[in-house]
């Protein structure tokens, strides 16, 4: 933040409240102005003499305090940016809920509308983060235009480990900083990537599936986290992980797969998919072992029998994205491998990808290229009269990713050739 700011940081109940103290005094010191708001749960957690110390003004924890009656709504007006930190589950549950019963749920609503940004650094132990009602209430203000910044990953004051650790203050501050400065409105898009290749069970322990690794996916999404965009993994079980932390979510067979990525895209509203997940093409109707015919079994078949499998052929999940996403404007992009294709081949099958609609781009490689250590990935977008056009290559997944978030702002491919 270069110019001058009026900063109103509100503070709830949690034990990140000491951390976060020392936003105020790397604020003071570039010169902004900050004011503090807190729950009656923060001040048990940090002196108001400190706050005060900090940040030369007196705090406001009391609505119906003496002479600060309208503060509820003359911080709000003052105030240039608002940064809830650390937010308690209670907070963010009762900021999605239109609560509005003490002097930072006051200021918060107060604050609402005024094209002010609005930024919540969530704190709190794994279970509440994953709670189904702050799932809910995080999607909702996200959604409402709040930034939400990401928790982070490991030890929690608790003892437990996982996600809802708040963020490290010098990784706030600069995370507020670069979305600040950065006038793009990509920045805080919401991205889904999918990753990894699905397996069709056979019986308890063997399955039918490719050699997908899921490690392009899992290099896009670190990327796209790394270029600003608020990513989720909808990831198979057995494939590489994203290394930042983002929300994750696994499949495991075709039908897994095709049953989590229509309710992300129905419930949640994505400004991109990135479909990478390795699909398989055929799922397990029956296995044939000896005499018997069954559905895939929940046991393990015994060995030295002769097996036949009846494959049943999987419908196209990539065609169908755009159709069942909440966000009619979403922007889809789907992957296509291919074999030692020479172009004319390569052309053909992007074309037939194009055909099924419903995507902006394909990114295409080729298994040989990646066989001999040289991962080309090719964009493809379509031109006029469906001819798919290649645009560029790429050779990492950082050039490829900075390239595919320039789709969320530009026009649909039919408007921009039409
Ligand atoms: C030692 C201690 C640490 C806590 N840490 C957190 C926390 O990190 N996140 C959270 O959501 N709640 C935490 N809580 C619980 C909240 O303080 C409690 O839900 C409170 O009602 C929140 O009120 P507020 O949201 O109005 O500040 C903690 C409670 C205690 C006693």
């Amino acid at each position: 933040m270069s110019a001058r700011k009026n900063i109103l940081l509100m503070m709830s109940g949690s034990i990140a409240c000491a951390k976060a103290t020392s936003l105020i005094s790397a604020w003071v010191k570039q010169g902004h102005a900050v004011r503090v708001a807190c729950t009656a749960s923060a001040s048990q957690f940090v002196g108001r003499a400190t706050l005060e110390g900090l940040s030369g003004e007196s705090v406001f924890d009391d609505t119906f305090a003496a002479g600060r009656a309208m503060d509820h709504i003359s911080l709000a007006q003052w105030a240039d940016l608002v940064v809830v930190c650390p937010a308690t589950s209670n907070l963010i549950n009762k900021f999605a809920a239109g609560i509005a019963d003490d002097a930072v749920s006051t200021l918060w609503q107060a604050a609402w509308g005024r094209g002010i940004p609005q930024f919540i650094v969530p704190a709190m132990n794994t279970k509440m983060w994953n709670y189904p009602a702050t799932r809910d209430s995080v999607e909702k203000l996200r959604c409402w235009g709040a930034h939400i910044l990401p928790t982070a990953e490991g030890d929690l004051a608790c003892g437990e480990q996982g996600e809802g650790r708040m963020l490290e203050p010098a990784d706030i501050l600069k995370t507020i900083d670069a979305l600040l400065s950065f006038d793009d409105p990509r920045q805080g898009a919401r991205v889904l990537v999918t990753g990894g290749g699905t397996r069709e069970p056979i019986d308890a322990v063997r399955y039918v599936g490719n050699h997908s690794t899921g490690r392009t996916a899992a290099g896009l999404a670190d990327a796209f986290i790394e270029l600003g965009l608020d990513v989720s993994w909808l990831g198979a079980r057995s494939a590489i992980r994203p290394q930042h932390s983002c929300p994750q979510i696994e499949f495991d067979s075709f039908a897994d797969l095709q049953q989590r990525l229509t309710a992300e895209v129905k419930e949640s509203r994505y400004d991109l998919v990135v479909h990478a997940a390795a699909v398989g093409d055929y799922s397990v109707q029956e296995v044939i072992s000896g005499h018997r015919q069954t559905a895939a079994s929940k046991g393990k078949l015994a060995s030295g029998d002769e097996l036949s499998l009846r494959l049943t052929p999987n419908p196209k999940l990539l065609s169908r994205i755009r159709e069942d996403s909440c966000n009619p404007n979403v922007r889809v992009v789907g992957f296509k491998l291919t074999v030692g294709a020479d172009p004319e081949q390569i052309m053909a099958a992007v074309k037939r990808l194009f055909a099924a609609g419903g995507i902006d781009r394909v990114v295409h490689n080729d298994l040989h290229d990646i066989e001999r250590g040289r991962h080309r990935l090719a964009v493809f977008r379509q031109g006029a009269g469906g001819a798919p056009l290649r645009s560029e290559v790429f050779s990492g997944t950082r050039e490829l990713a900075a390239e595919l978030t320039t789709l969320i702002t530009v026009p649909r491919p039919t408007e921009e050739f039409a």
